[in-house]
């Protein structure tokens, strides 16, 4: 380790960090209200109203994503998320993190997970159903052919389960990795323990990283105001 610089530096602009942590407390309370009314119908109304309420959290927070995926920079971008042959690579990495149960490294990145990357734009689809389908319900709950009672309860299924998953992954990536990727998420800024040209090494399960490297994957460059 004494041969490496470590460096702190930021990769989350302000607005995606505002925009996950409001979608992510809206998306809990949404999972909690949406299941307590499936199971107890009846006398529903406050939940409901709580539903309605934690909606109206989600949707400005989800605009804000997207308009950001499209039209920000960094690692804002939609491009930030999209596979190539090298995120490939570490993705696959990452899945072997998982099987082996933390035996075999995880790979380094610069900002989204290489293997979670492609499920946050499903998730975004998967968020913009749901809203879709609880705000057109109707009684009876038809849009044309399409039962919009359906759709949402599907969609509750799918955010349910990567919401339970993605918690938990990102806990394992914290433990295994050292991006203090928990803490980043709050803050902005992710750890990097980078190489020095001459006297690279590896120490034990960290894996030094040339950063110009792993930015190489920014494929939408133009920087955040607060990076360095
Ligand atoms: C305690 C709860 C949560 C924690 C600690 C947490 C933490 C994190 C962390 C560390 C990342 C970065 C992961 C990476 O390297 O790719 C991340 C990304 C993300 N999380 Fe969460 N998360 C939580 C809940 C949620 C929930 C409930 C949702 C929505 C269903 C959500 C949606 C996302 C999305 C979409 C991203 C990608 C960042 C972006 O592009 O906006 N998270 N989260
Ligand atoms: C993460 C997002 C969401 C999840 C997980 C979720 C989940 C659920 C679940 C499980 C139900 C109960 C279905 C049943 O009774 O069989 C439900 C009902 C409903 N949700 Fe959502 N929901 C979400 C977002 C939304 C949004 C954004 C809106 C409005 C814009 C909405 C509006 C409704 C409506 C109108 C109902 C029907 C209420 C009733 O029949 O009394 N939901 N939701």
């Amino acid at each position: 380790m004494s041969n490496n610089d470590i460096q702190r530096i930021p990769v989350w602009s302000h607005a995606l960090r505002i925009a996950h942590w409001v979608m992510a407390a809206a998306v809990v309370v949404l999972i909690a209200t949406g299941w307590g009314m499936e199971s107890n119908p009846l006398p529903a109304s406050t939940l409901q109203d709580d539903h309605f309420l934690a909606a109206a959290f989600l949707i400005p927070a989800f605009l804000l994503r997207i308009y950001l995926l499209f039209f920000g920079a960094g690692t804002d971008h939609i491009s930030d998320c999209e596979p190539d042959m090298n995120r490939l690579r570490s993705a696959a990495a990452v899945l072997k993190y998982y099987f082996s149960l933390g035996r075999s490294p995880l790979p380094n990145w610069y900002a989204h997970n290489p293997l979670w990357g492609p499920l946050y734009l499903l998730l975004f689809l998967f968020l913009l159903i749901q809203i879709l389908s609880g705000a057109l319900q109707q009684n009876p709950p038809y849009l044309g052919m399409i039962n919009l009672h359906d759709v949402h309860v599907i969609g509750a299924y799918v955010i349910t389960t990567f919401t339970v998953v993605h918690i938990l992954a990102v806990f394992l990536h914290d433990l295994g990795g050292s991006g203090s990727d928990i803490s980043a998420m709050i803050n902005g800024h992710r750890i990097f323990i980078l190489k020095k040209p001459v006297t690279a090494q590896q120490s034990g399960d960290v894996q030094s990283v040339s950063l110009d490297e792993l930015r190489s994957s920014l494929k939408n460059k133009k920087k955040h105001s607060n990076e360095p």
